[in-house]
């Protein structure tokens, strides 16, 4: 015999002991299925409910679902501040004769505890300048999942056009181009790095011109469309926070949040013209103003996936915001 322990977790919307019922007969049943386990296999069954569900035992669930002759117990989960509010875990101990991969099952709300197993994909947009990279580094880090700056990839093309004396606005001098290029996205220790045709851009593309570039490219639909293949492969196989222009519109209508995020101008072009000194870079604050009112321009009336607001996403606005409050923000959110 080969013995296993699945955990799994579900939210209620109220504390009712319809609703408790409900959400447990559903975990159970949703763990039972995706496993393939049957009702014998099962040894025994944990359940804990967070201190404001009382109304029943989630055990009765399971009984209604024919676990008659199973030992179930039922305890309270530890209250710690902040935590996940009306949450029912289980850890379930099975017995199976052949060895198999169990999948732990956390649904609804309760997805944001394990979010290194549920997918969860994060899209943040907003002008640039709002703090979109910074916040979505510090959040991916935190959640333990990839952060992807889509930006980077506009850049990586910016950068392409420039270097072959091409007008980054023309598509006729960008499309030719296009074909022969190859922009890849790896991971090393948690930070992303970028390569154009095999070469490594990383760093050459953080300079005022290839910003500009990157948001000419942006403008060109064949450039899009060739970068949100690659960025919805990307999300397709990870759990991630995708920062840029059009995420939560456009490269995954779908995300399990979606955030507006945006600045005053001036705000903007500040933060950008202090990092930019910082980085040792040769700019003036008029420079970088001019840039930033240029790139809003260009990314919100562009016609083809142009920077919008989707309906379903919440803004914050970042001005009088620090980066860990923003941050502790989107996070409360990813668990109300
Ligand atoms: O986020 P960033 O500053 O690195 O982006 C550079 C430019 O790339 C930005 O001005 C517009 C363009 N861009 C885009 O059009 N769509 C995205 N998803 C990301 C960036």
């Amino acid at each position: 015999m080969n013995f296993y322990a699945i955990r799994g977790a579900i939210t209620t919307s109220e504390n009712s002991r319809e609703e408790i019922l409900r959400q447990t007969r559903r975990l159970l049943s949703e763990i039972k299925q995706r496993n393939h386990i049957e009702i014998e296999d099962i040894i025994s069954i944990i359940f804990t409910a967070t201190k404001d569900l009382d109304a029943v035992y989630p055990a009765v669930a399971a009984r209604e679902l024919g676990m008659t002759s199973i030992p179930l117990s039922c305890c309270q989960e530890m209250y710690v501040a902040g935590s996940l509010e009306k949450c029912i875990r289980v850890m379930i101990h099975i017995q199976l004769k052949e060895k198999r991969n169990l999948k732990p099952i956390y649904l609804d709300k309760a997805v944001s505890l394990r979010p290194d197993l549920a997918k969860v994909t994060i899209a943040i947009d907003g002008p640039a300048g709002a703090g979109k990279s910074t916040v979505a580094k510090l959040l991916a880090a935190k959640l333990g999942i990839l952060y992807l700056d889509t930006g980077a990839m506009y850049r990586a093309m910016g950068l392409k056009v420039i270097e072959n004396g091409g007008n980054p606005r023309e598509s006729k001098e960008v499309l030719p181009l296009l074909p022969s290029t190859d922009i890849k996205v790896e991971y090393d220790k948690g930070e992303q790095r970028i390569y154009l045709d095999d070469r490594e851009v990383t760093k050459v593309i953080r300079t005022q011109q290839i910003s500009t570039a990157a948001s000419d490219v942006g403008t060109i639909p064949a450039v899009r469309k060739k970068l949100v293949e690659l960025q919805q492969l990307i999300a397709k196989e990870n759990s991630l926070v995708m920062d840029g222009r059009d995420i939560g519109t456009y490269v995954m209508p779908q995300a399990s949040l979606k955030i507006f995020l945006t600045a005053s101008c001036e705000e903007r072009a500040r933060r950008r013209y202090e990092e930019l000194k910082q980085k040792g870079m040769d700019t003036d604050f008029d420079t970088v103003l001019k840039d930033i009112i240029h790139r809003d321009n260009n990314d919100t009336n562009r016609e083809y996936a142009p920077l919008r607001k989707a309906d379903d996403a919440i803004l914050i606005d970042t001005t009088n915001k620090n980066i860990d409050q923003v941050v502790n923000e989107i996070e409360g959110l990813l668990k109300v």
